[in-house]
């Protein structure tokens, strides 16, 4: 990565703003933090900074509070979690700027870490407003930008805040930039991708831009209801991007002239309702019933795919290959995250629902890097460039 880190700049005794995505996965019933990796992942530059006693405030979003203040997105349990994890305290304030905001940081000693509240109770930080970016800057000597989950959104504390003060990056968005990077720059042949999740169109453009790089492509999840589509199959009452085909088409043919491996399920598990009470049936894609639903691929499709992934020796996932939220729908899913936690291959898997499952299966330390960026990892795959990181300063 040609950007300055936290390596590069003098943080002894300073208060250094440190934009983390603490925009972890919540129990709606408990409250409780049901996977912390992404706290977990920032530990690296948190320690590092607390080693070199310097003042640590952090800054978070967490949900979609659209501008307003949510109780149930108060970022006190993300608090609390990191606090345990340090075994040291971790203050939290009500606010992210103002006078509250002020008076804790003041009150921080070299050190200390301090969690500032969600970012997106103020409209100002989604819509980047400046004057906003300049109150979160005025609390910090440095800026450390560790959100790689977020740094393809241009907020005021993403790319705003860059402008007001030195601003690095820190240990996570380094290695995120590098791990993903080297993907597409030198991955080790044959490299194959495994794509699933609801939607083709969120990966036209990492589709596109990875073609010319993979060996071979396996297509699961609720997008291959598309790519099945596409190729005249009827997939019953199963969602399809109608203004996708024809590019799910075109993706087909680019297989053919890139001389890409592509495969699709050849039988699935079908079920007439998304539903924990119905147990579906397994039926070849061209007898799927006119009003059943895919919900997951089926035991040849397994088979083909573990054939491949086992000759491979760099693997992307992303996107769970059935409904994952429905224990009997998330087979597939269970057993292509085992056999990749098993590989002797470079195994990278991109942020979200995948990460989440990786997590579930307590499979991560298995896998040689687990993206902490969803959104965020197919906009820097796809050829984007990310908000976050091109803010940063440059290497000289
Ligand atoms: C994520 O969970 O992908 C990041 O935290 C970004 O969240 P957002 O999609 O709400 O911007």
């Amino acid at each position: 990565m040609n950007k300055m880190t936290v390596r590069d700049i003098d943080v002894v005794g300073k208060r250094v703003l440190v934009r983390v995505d603490f925009n972890v996965p919540i129990d709606a019933k408990t409250g409780k933090i049901t996977d912390d990796s992404r706290i977990r992942a920032a530990l690296p530059t948190i320690n590092y900074l607390i080693e070199r006693h310097a003042r640590i405030i952090l800054l978070s979003h967490f949900g979609r509070p659209k501008g307003k203040v949510v109780e149930d997105m108060r970022l006190a349990p993300a608090a609390k979690r990191l606090s345990e994890i340090l075994h040291e305290p971790v203050a939290t304030v009500g606010d992210c700027i103002g006078p509250k905001a002020e008076k804790a940081v003041a009150a921080l000693k070299d050190g200390d870490v301090l969690l500032l509240e969600n970012l997106r109770f103020h409209p100002e930080e989604e819509s980047g407003d400046e004057n906003f970016a300049k109150a979160l800057a005025s609390l910090g000597d440095v800026y450390v930008n560790d959100a790689f989950g977020t740094a393809h959104r241009a907020h005021a504390s993403i790319s705003g805040i860059a402008h007001y003060l030195p601003a690095v990056a820190g240990f996570l968005l380094e290695k995120e930039i590098n791990t993903l990077g080297a993907l597409l720059e030198n991955p080790d042949h044959p490299f194959t991708a495994l794509f699933g999740g609801a939607k083709v169109s969120d990966k036209v453009a990492m589709l596109k831009n990875i073609m010319g790089k993979v060996d071979t492509l396996l297509i699961g999840g609720g997008m291959a209801a598309t790519f099945l589509k596409a190729k005249s199959y009827s997939v019953g009452a199963s969602a399809v991007e109608a203004d996708i085909i024809n590019i799910a088409g075109d993706l087909i043919k680019d297989t053919a002239k890139n001389n890409v491996n592509i495969l699709l399920p050849v039988d699935v598990l079908v079920a007439d309702k998304i539903d924990g009470s119905v147990k579906g049936q397994i039926v070849t894609v061209d007898k799927i019933p006119s009003c059943q639903i895919i919900v997951d691929i089926g035991p040849k499709t397994v088979d083909a795919f573990e054939k491949e992934l086992k000759k491979s020796k760099t693997v992307f996932w992303n996107g769970t290959i059935g409904i994952a939220e429905v224990p009997q729908f998330a087979k597939a899913t269970r057993t292509l995250a085992k056999l990749l936690s098993k590989l002797k291959a470079r195994t990278i898997v991109g942020g979200g629902s995948t990460a989440e499952t990786i997590a579930e299966l307590g499979l991560a330390d298995k896998i040689t890097f687990v993206s902490t960026g969803g959104g965020a990892s197919l906009e820097f795959l796809g050829g984007e460039q990310l908000p976050g990181v091109l803010a940063l300063r440059d290497r000289i």
